[in-house]
């Protein structure tokens, strides 16, 4: 008996670890672009976040529409559009692009994110969009295979850009949100909410990234 339940935890880890797993292919492919994603500034503190990226881009559907808010500099943008050469895939990367004087300092962010794009040879497979995130959400109409939140960490303004893109991410789609472990207790709060709301199958997390898919 007590044998039988080793081996099920074991094969349960298994499962757990085979599911987090980036398959050799990934992995080799992810670790040539790497250098020329770490080389745009960014707040993802583990490179298993831009790999799940990367991972997620490129295992979506073909012609898959990926949403980001919150791009900064490109960081992540730069993360899922390598995941998205070789197809039709595109990255909508919405922010304010204006910094804030203080955590994201100031200046053009936007021609800074165009820069990085191009460095790394990515314009094709990205659309930023300059704009309040729920005024982008107001008038967006593309079905999303996959959303990730990274915009205003305030409790009030993720749970508004969760609810504001949530109708539009397709049945199995994926959302993912930022910041769910670490300092950010809106945030932190939020993902308990969003855990227990049933809008969410597959919950994980990767580093202090959490993610599902929808219902
Ligand atoms: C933590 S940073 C994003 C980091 C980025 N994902 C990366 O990989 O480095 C948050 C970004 O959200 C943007 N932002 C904050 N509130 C926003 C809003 N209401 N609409 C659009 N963008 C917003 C900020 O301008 C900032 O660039």
């Amino acid at each position: 008996m007590k044998s039988l339940k080793k081996r099920i935890y074991r094969l349960l880890r298994f499962q757990k670890n085979k599911q987090e797993l980036i398959s050799d292919q990934d992995l080799i492919d992810f670790n040539q672009v790497y250098p020329l994603i770490d080389q745009i500034p960014g707040f993802l503190k583990s490179p298993k976040q831009e790999q799940w990226f990367f991972k997620a881009a490129r295992h979506a559907p073909p012609e898959a529409v990926i949403v980001e808010i919150g791009s900064f500099m490109g960081r992540s943008t730069a993360s899922f559009a390598f995941g998205c050469m070789g197809s039709s895939k595109h990255v909508y990367a919405i922010d304010l692009f204006e910094g804030d004087n203080y955590m994201y300092g100031s200046g053009d962010f936007l021609k800074t994110f165009n820069e990085n794009i191009k460095a790394c040879g990515l314009e094709q497979f990205v659309t930023p969009i300059k704009q309040n995130s729920l005024q982008a959400a107001s008038t967006w109409s593309k079905p999303i295979d996959i959303l990730f939140i990274d915009g205003s960490h305030e409790y009030e303004d993720v749970k508004a850009d969760f609810y504001g893109f949530y109708p539009h991410v397709k049945k199995g789609g994926i959302v993912a949100i930022h910041d769910i472990k670490g300092k950010w207790e809106g945030v932190i709060r939020f993902w308990k909410e969003v855990c227990n709301s049933g809008l969410l199958d597959n919950i994980g997390m990767v580093s202090s990234l959490g993610y599902g898919t929808k219902c």
